[in-house]
């Protein structure tokens, strides 16, 4: 096969999913981190991989390449395109490991697409996703897109997906953002295990709770294509997953309330598996005020604020 280049780097953002309402479903990139990934062709039609490099991070990313998330995908790839070379990678962690931001899916988002650019015939975005997910099971133990699909799209995404068990059909909807949005992260510098915190969650919910969490991801999605903060504000609550998990992040209910008595935010929970938190706000004034009240709840925290957009997913870097 030719190839288009010997080696490639491109970065993926961190991204918040869940969104309180469509757990596993709705996620929006968070362009305050990104890890970047470096592939190059290897000769033989195996992944190799380099130590990461995860400043500040406690944990240890496996180098075993079936068992790294910026990997899994690309041994797969390699399996299913038959190719004839192979993949060398390098991880850079820009973003926390452990910290509820979307980091896995990032690095194996950053790993396809870098991936991808190297090869004749490159993979769709479909693929993309596809790939990406593989490695993102790896750490998460599911297959779930929410992280993976605003990491490479951008913006705010909707991800279903059918599964059955030789196929993975990902859809990803691009969803319209409302003016004047704004989001406040704010990570404690404290770690959680997504694995962990999927598996104390309770697999089922009764009849009412699923009326209640259907009625309010409609009203949400609603929200955001009649461009009505006011609808999403009324919608942005989490009573099924948030309150099995909120005693794994110390403090979260302090930073919670710190949030929702700012004039203007529209609601607050947990992101992803946790321990950050984020919170949806009316304009940049808002957000800067309950990034402070947030902060003041919890001084170990860093925070940030960045206005919802769109365009801002992975990117090769030349
Ligand atoms: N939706 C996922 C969760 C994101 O909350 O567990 C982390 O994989």
């Amino acid at each position: 096969m030719k190839l288009a280049a010997k080696s490639a780097r491109a970065f993926a953002p961190a991204s918040v999913a869940n969104i309180a309402v469509g757990f596993d479903l709705l996620g929006f990139a968070a362009p305050i981190a990104g890890d970047t990934v470096t592939v190059s062709i290897a000769p033989e039609p195996t992944v190799t991989l380099e130590p990461a490099k995860a400043p500040g991070s406690k944990g240890h990313l496996p180098t075993d390449p079936r068992l790294n998330t910026a990997t899994a995908g690309l041994v797969k790839l390699i399996e299913d395109r038959k190719l004839k070379h192979g993949f060398h990678v390098s991880i850079e962690k820009g973003i926390p490991m452990g910290s509820g931001l979307g980091g896995s899916a990032a690095s194996s988002v950053a790993g396809i697409v870098a991936a991808s650019s190297l090869l004749e015939k490159g993979l769709t975005k479909t693929e993309m996703v596809y790939y990406a997910l593989i490695g993102e099971a790896v750490a998460s133990g599911s297959f779930h897109a929410d992280n993976v699909a605003p990491s490479l799209y951008g913006g705010l995404t909707l991800a279903t997906l059918k599964k059955n068990p030789d196929n993975l059909a990902i859809e990803v909807t691009e969803l319209p953002i409302p003016e004047n949005l704004w989001c406040v992260v704010l990570h404690p510098n404290t770690e959680v295990e997504t694995k962990m915190a999927r598996g104390i969650l309770k697999p089922d919910i009764s009849l009412r709770a699923h009326i209640e969490a259907s009625g309010r991801l409609a009203s949400f999605i609603s929200g955001l294509y009649k461009n009505d903060l006011d609808l999403i504000g009324r919608h942005l609550r989490d009573d099924i997953v948030e309150p099995q998990r909120a005693h794994l992040i110390q403090g979260f209910s302090n930073v919670q309330k710190a949030a929702l008595g700012t004039s203007g935010v529209l609601g607050c929970s947990i992101s992803g598996a946790g321990p950050s938190i984020f919170a949806w706000t009316k304009g940049e004034r808002t957000a800067e005020s309950a990034k402070v009240a947030m902060l003041k709840a919890s001084p170990m925290a860093r925070a940030w604020s960045f206005a919802i957009e769109s365009g801002n997913g992975a990117r090769l870097i030349p």
